[in-house]
């Protein structure tokens, strides 16, 4: 995936989602604009029914704007075939939501070489990998074990390794600590400060948490389907980093 050098890695530009038809309309996201930088460490903040997920949803390709463009790297996805979009996803944009979204009857090591398998990567090739993704969320010894049989913070750490498998250039995060008590919410705030540091991926992540927030190298503050505030840290005052 190829990007020039001036351009930003995220940019949505004059963004607007509508939900429902006639009188079910509801406006998710309205004439937003943004861009993100490759290696930022970006906070989504703002009250519930704001716009957070959908902003995640649009950039992630999950979602298609109703207009506007949103662009990742050289992809335009307001157009981009759905074929193109779910190649990006598998291989350069990896997705934690706050419900895990593991699947039930597979292990821990084969939900994390998932997306290796759905690319075409043999078992033999793709385990290995696996592995030592879940040794990087200190759950290796767990590889075997059903999501049912993990804690929730075990279970987002599967779904962590699972996201960053493919080394991918962003990963999304939405409200990923949000099922978590305040341990394993830290533990996992580390991991991702830690995959920041270590693999330079860029990070977007939805959080109601102040404490993540100051984490991040640049909050943006979403409310009403419009960014409402967008402040950046100077480089050095990263917690943990
Ligand atoms: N699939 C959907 N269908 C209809 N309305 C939706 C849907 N998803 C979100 N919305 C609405 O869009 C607005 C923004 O929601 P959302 O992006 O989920 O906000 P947040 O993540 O900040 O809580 C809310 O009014 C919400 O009810
Ligand atoms: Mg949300």
């Amino acid at each position: 995936m190829s990007m020039r050098r001036d351009e930003a890695l995220v940019e949505l530009s004059g963004v607007t989602k509508v939900y429902g038809e006639g009188t079910g309309m509801v406006t998710g996201l309205a004439d937003v604009s943004l861009r993100v930088g490759a290696g930022e460490f970006l906070g989504i903040m703002g009250p519930t029914g704001g716009g957070k997920t959908t902003l995640i949803n649009l950039i992630g390709g999950l979602d298609r704007p109703t207009r506007g463009t949103v662009r990742v790297a050289d992809h335009q996805l307001e157009r981009a075939p759905e074929d193109v979009i779910r190649l990006l996803r598998r291989r350069h944009i990896g997705v934690v939501f706050q419900a895990f979204n593991l699947l039930p009857s597979l292990s821990a090591l084969e939900n994390v070489a998932l997306p290796l398998l759905a690319d075409g990567l043999a078992r033999r090739a793709a385990e290995p990998r696996a592995r030592a993704a879940l040794e990087q969320v200190h759950l290796v010894e767990r590889a075997a074990a059903r999501p049912a049989e993990l804690s929730g913070g075990e279970q987002q750490r599967v779904a962590l390794a699972r996201a960053l498998i493919a080394d991918p250039m962003l990963l999304l995060a939405d409200e990923p600590t949000g099922c978590l008590d305040t341990r394993t919410g830290a533990e996992m705030v580390d991991l991702l400060l830690r995959a920041h540091r270590l693999r330079g991926v860029t990070i977007i992540l939805v959080t109601h948490d102040e404490r993540i927030a100051t984490a991040c190298t640049r909050t943006v503050t979403v409310a009403d389907g419009a960014i409402v505030a967008d402040r950046r840290r100077p480089v050095g005052s990263t917690a943990g980093g």
